[in-house]
């Protein structure tokens, strides 16, 4: 049997020119960068993440910020799970290449005054109508993670569809040369889609929640076997109600541009909802 070595600590970069020191070096060895935008609190998700980034590239960053600006001031910012001594041991484990860990004030020092306004997929009428500061918020902080890092590939989940949407649209638009790969949502046993949010359900509300993914499934199922849009997202609404959910919505949408459909002929449809139970808001999508 052979003994697991220990992986190397993962090195921590802190300042703009700790980290442009090393994305130069290994852009001078040639080497190609993928970068992995987190808020920390890592799960089976983001080291899904982590795994297909080290696929694409030869050196992995991750970067951990709890970005204040796509938190309103009712939301849940001081409180997000906050668990660095874990993030950076399992990212090690993974034998990562950097993490960059920027302080609110490196990223928005005294003075910051630019904000990004993102249109299309980030007003579809989904997250945005519900979180009105979120897209902009997100824009202006993966902007500037792309432009710091210059990385060749960075990795967004599925979980996230409109915002996966929104970051390909702006790097699109901005000509950020960056290719965007999305990575499709990695699920608890029981469907529930991970979340670091998750951590905020009681035991009952965690029983409840995979609710969401059944539904969903349910309803896709339901949709392909011909029944009609309307009476499949009203019946799948009020199930998700059943067990305890406020639904924000349920919808079906244009996969690619979030475009509102009255049956699946106009698709490829996917399927999203979002829903409060207790205090925690969660979110979930699947293809038809
Ligand atoms: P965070 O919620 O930490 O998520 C970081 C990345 O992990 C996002 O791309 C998200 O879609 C992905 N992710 C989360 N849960 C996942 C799951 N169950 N399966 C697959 N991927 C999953 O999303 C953000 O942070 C922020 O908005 C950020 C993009 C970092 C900007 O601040």
């Amino acid at each position: 049997m052979t003994r697991r070595s220990k992986p190397a600590t993962v090195q921590v970069l802190r300042t703009l020119s700790a980290m442009r020191t090393w994305t130069a070096r290994a852009r001078g060895k040639g080497e190609t960068v993928a970068l992995v935008p987190t808020m920390g609190a890592l799960h089976a998700g983001h080291l899904a993440l982590v795994r297909l980034a080290k696929r694409r590239a030869d050196r992995v960053i991750v970067s951990i910020f709890v970005n204040p600006a796509q938190f309103a001031p009712n939301e849940d910012f001081s409180s997000y799970p906050r668990t660095w001594d874990a993030d950076a041991a399992a990212l090690s484990e993974l034998s990562v290449d950097a993490i960059w860990a920027p302080s609110v004030a490196t990223m928005y020092p005294d003075g910051f005054a630019t904000k990004l306004v993102p249109g299309g997929p980030a007003l579809a009428g989904l997250e945005d109508k519900f979180r009105p500061h979120f897209f902009g918020g997100v824009c202006t902080v993966v902007a500037k993670l792309l432009l710091q890092v210059a990385p060749d590939f960075a990795t967004f989940g599925e979980k996230d569809y409109q915002q996966l949407k929104v970051v390909t649209a702006m790097a699109r638009d901005l000509d950020i040369p960056t290719k965007i790969v999305g990575l499709p949502t990695v699920r608890e046993k029981d469907g529930l889609a991970m979340s670091s949010r998750n951590a905020y359900l009681s035991a009952n509300e965690r029983a409840a929640a995979p609710t969401l993914h059944r539904v969903l499934k349910q309803c896709a199922a339901g949709l392909k076997a011909g029944q009609s849009l309307a009476a499949t997202l009203d019946e799948g609404t009020a199930q998700i109600e059943s067990v305890g959910f406020a639904v924000d919505y349920l919808e079906a949408r244009h996969a690619e541009t979030l475009a509102k459909i009255a049956t699946l002929a106009d698709g490829p449809a996917r399927l999203l909802v979002a829903a409060k139970l207790g205090r925690t808001r969660l979110i979930d999508n699947i293809g038809v």
